[in-house]
């Protein structure tokens, strides 16, 4: 458990670090109390930074919206000064070992998170850490090889590739915060996005799924098969590891995948190029019967498929919704200029997206895997477990919209879907669920 705190804390303290430096950097840190809509910059982004720190224990968000130190923030923001390295080690982010004074504190966990996660994730060719000294340091290496703390650290590791992964991003929170942070939402002439390094998201992506959603997964989608879909649709397919994976349980069955990002579409493409007749198509999850028109060019009805998807629903691009909800998310989730979504608008756009699937799906339904939102409180109550922080903070910055389940829940309900099958994923590393998997008809 000790290992899985220290890799926790320098995952947070990647994620995190640069923002709270911009923060400090503009002596906004310094000047709490203070209510967040009145701090100059983007209110989506802001409130999802001090959403943030609240899951970390180190503010208190009242319901007026003023922020304010806990005991415990007020002696970090003392160390706050030390983040004044973290721009320049994310924009060298190399083997390099980077000497930095920072203490036993939680400021420190965060710089050495740095400096940790390049070495953990590529050691040398014989399989030793590049520079040692850290890795001494941190117990994981006793000079001569890995202890068993770094045995641990080295099977967990891949959980740096994370925060990494958003690294483009990760470099430009100040504009993202203060700045013009449509920027970040641009995509290139050949569609690629520019907030994130894709084929790094999806290959994490696909261990996640191999590693804590497969084994939850098998004895909820064997059955499905009963039915005889003519084809598994998986939407936000990634690297089209969790497709393949599917299909091996499903022989006979065609695999289709489904992504809006040309990277994605050409990695899954290869990796699904041994089962006979795999088709990868150009579509967005928020917009199922576009995907149906699609499908139909390839002589598919969407309706004779089995839809599947992970972690992609909260990703849907947001637009203003027609419906509203009830307004009961606490999640702060920006739209694409960085404004604050309101409560009521994020769970509408929701029962939207999940309405106009239900119109779309056969009698095979849908099969979701998805992230939710953490509560403050149960992320507080899990600290030096949960990632919920970093998570969230990620994925705001990103776009994506994430609710807390039973917000999802009834989003789906509100939509007409009913779940036939539920699993709850997490509990184990995090101390809370965070993921679910249901079958919705
Ligand atoms: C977090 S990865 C998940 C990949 C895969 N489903 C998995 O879980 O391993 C998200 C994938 O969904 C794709 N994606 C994100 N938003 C999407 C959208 N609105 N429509 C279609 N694909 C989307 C991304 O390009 C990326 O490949």
């Amino acid at each position: 458990l000790n290992t899985w705190r220290q890799i926790t804390s320098h995952v947070i303290g990647l994620s995190l670090a640069s923002s709270v430096w911009d923060l400090y950097k503009r002596e906004i840190l310094q000047s709490l109390p203070l209510k967040v809509d009145d701090i100059p910059g983007n209110s989506g982004y802001l409130h999802g930074l001090f959403r943030a720190l609240d899951s970390l224990g180190w503010v208190d968000r009242a319901s007026d919206g003023i922020v304010s130190w806990t005991e415990r923030g007020k002696k970090l923001t003392d160390q706050a000064f030390r983040l004044e390295v973290v721009p320049e080690l994310l924009e060298s982010f190399s083997n390099e070992f980077l000497e930095v004074a920072t203490g036993n504190t939680e400021i420190g966990d965060w710089l050495r998170g740095h400096q940790a996660a390049p070495v953990m994730l590529a050691p040398d060719e014989a399989g030793k850490p590049g520079p040692r000294e850290l890795l001494k340091r941190l117990g994981w290496w006793n000079g001569d090889s890995w202890t068993d703390a770094g045995h641990q650290a080295l099977r967990q590791s891949s959980i740096y590739q994370y925060p990494l992964s958003y690294l483009p991003m990760l470099r430009r929170t100040e504009e993202l915060l203060f700045g013009d942070c449509e920027l970040l939402r641009k995509r290139l002439g050949s569609g690629e996005e520019v907030h994130v390094d894709r084929r790094a998201d999806i290959k994490f992506s696909g261990q996640v799924f191999s590693g804590s959603v497969a084994p939850v997964l098998w004895d909820i989608f064997l059955p499905l098969l009963d039915s005889n879909p003519a084809f598994l649709l998986d939407v936000g397919c990634g690297d089209g590891r969790m497709l393949a994976e599917l299909g091996q349980r499903a022989p006979g069955v065609r695999l289709v995948g489904v992504d809006f990002n040309p990277v994605a579409c050409e990695v899954a493409a290869e990796n699904l190029r041994s089962f006979p007749g795999s088709l990868v198509v150009t579509g967005d999850v928020g917009n199922p019967k576009g995907l149906a028109e699609t499908l139909a060019q390839h002589g598919l009805d969407l309706r004779d498929a089995l839809v599947v998807t992970k972690s992609v629903i909260h990703n849907r691009p947001y637009k203003v919704p027609e419906t509203r909800g009830p307004g009961r998310t606490q999640s702060c989730c920006a739209d694409a200029q960085g404004r604050l979504i309101s409560a009521a608008d994020l769970e509408g756009s929701l029962i939207e997206c999940l309405r106009n699937w239900k119109e779309c799906l056969g009698r095979h339904g849908f099969l979701i895997v998805e992230v939710h939102a953490t509560p403050c409180e149960v992320a507080r109550a899990c600290a030096g477990r949960t990632l919920a922080p970093a998570m969230e903070l990620t994925h705001c910055y990103s776009g994506q919209l994430l609710v807390e389940p039973e917000v999802y829940y009834s989003a789906a309900e509100a939509a007409g879907l009913k779940s036939k099958a539920h699993r709850e994923i997490g509990q184990s590393s995090f101390g809370h669920f965070h993921m679910t998997v249901d079958h919705f008809v």
